[in-house]
């Protein structure tokens, strides 16, 4: 990995913003990731995102948190939190933005347990294909305090497969239609193309449970989105 995601947040950061992330996928064209989007607050978060947030309790694990702006706004109420992200660009600069704990990571690396684990802004995509689902899932519940919980959104994509006349393209003999490749360039430099998966709230639902876990839809948002809980299978829902 170039970190070219990194890089764009450190430019940004430290005040050389000329030029956004350009974003692709096996089934979309070029797309415009603006980098301001990524240093959020919470008035510019989406209502999924800010549900999220109220939600929260306890020590809090953000993880993939980029520039840490769920982070900062939890800390702002007086959270304990700590903040992962495989970029060390993201971390450097998530750091540089007053999170307190921080640490370059990847998710199946972290061994310490939390009371709310947040995966926001496509959270499923660091599952990145089906798969792996399950494993990811069995790993973030051996992350969760008694009483712990998950908060985790994603979109159905199915919508990207539809014709004009309604109908669906999509290949059948495929894979889930959910697993994408994405695409990243940054200032004209292309990075390694990675996998990454939108998993609609049924199939997550389904694979929560062959893991012991239940899942509730705390919240649609307004494109196919929407925000999952996520708590053992032998707690409650409160
Ligand atoms: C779409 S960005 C979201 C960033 C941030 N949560 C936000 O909402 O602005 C996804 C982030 O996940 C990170 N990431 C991808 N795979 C990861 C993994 N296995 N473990 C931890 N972080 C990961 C990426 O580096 C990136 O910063």
């Amino acid at each position: 990995m170039k970190d070219l995601f990194g890089n764009a947040l450190l430019d940004y950061q430290n005040g050389n913003y000329t030029e956004d992330i350009i974003t692709s996928t096996s089934i979309s064209d070029n797309d415009i990731l603006p980098l301001p989007y990524l240093f959020r607050d919470y008035k510019d978060m989406p209502k999924l995102e800010q549900r999220a947030l109220k939600l929260c309790k306890g020590s809090v694990l953000d993880v993939g948190c980029g520039t840490g702006s769920h982070s900062l706004q939890l800390q702002k109420k007086g959270f304990k939190v700590k903040a992962i992200d495989i970029s060390k660009g993201a971390i450097k600069v998530a750091k540089q933005r007053g999170v307190q704990t921080t640490e370059v990571k990847a998710l199946l690396d972290e061994t310490e347990t939390f009371d709310t684990i947040l995966l926001l802004m496509n959270g499923t995509g660091i599952f990145q294909e089906l798969s792996q689902v399950s494993k990811y899932l069995s790993h973030l519940k051996s992350l969760l305090k008694p009483s712990g919980q998950i908060l985790i959104d994603s979109s159905d994509i199915k919508y990207m497969y539809e014709d004009e006349g309604g109908g669906f393209w999509m290949d059948t003999n495929a894979s889930y239609y959910g697993e994408l490749d994405y695409y990243l360039s940054y200032k004209g430099e292309k990075e390694t193309p990675i996998k990454w998966l939108y998993l609609d709230f049924k199939t997550l639902k389904l694979a929560c449970e062959t893991v012991g876990l239940k899942c509730e839809l705390v919240l649609e948002g307004e494109h196919y989105d929407y925000l999952a809980l996520l708590i053992p299978a032998e707690a409650r829902i409160s």
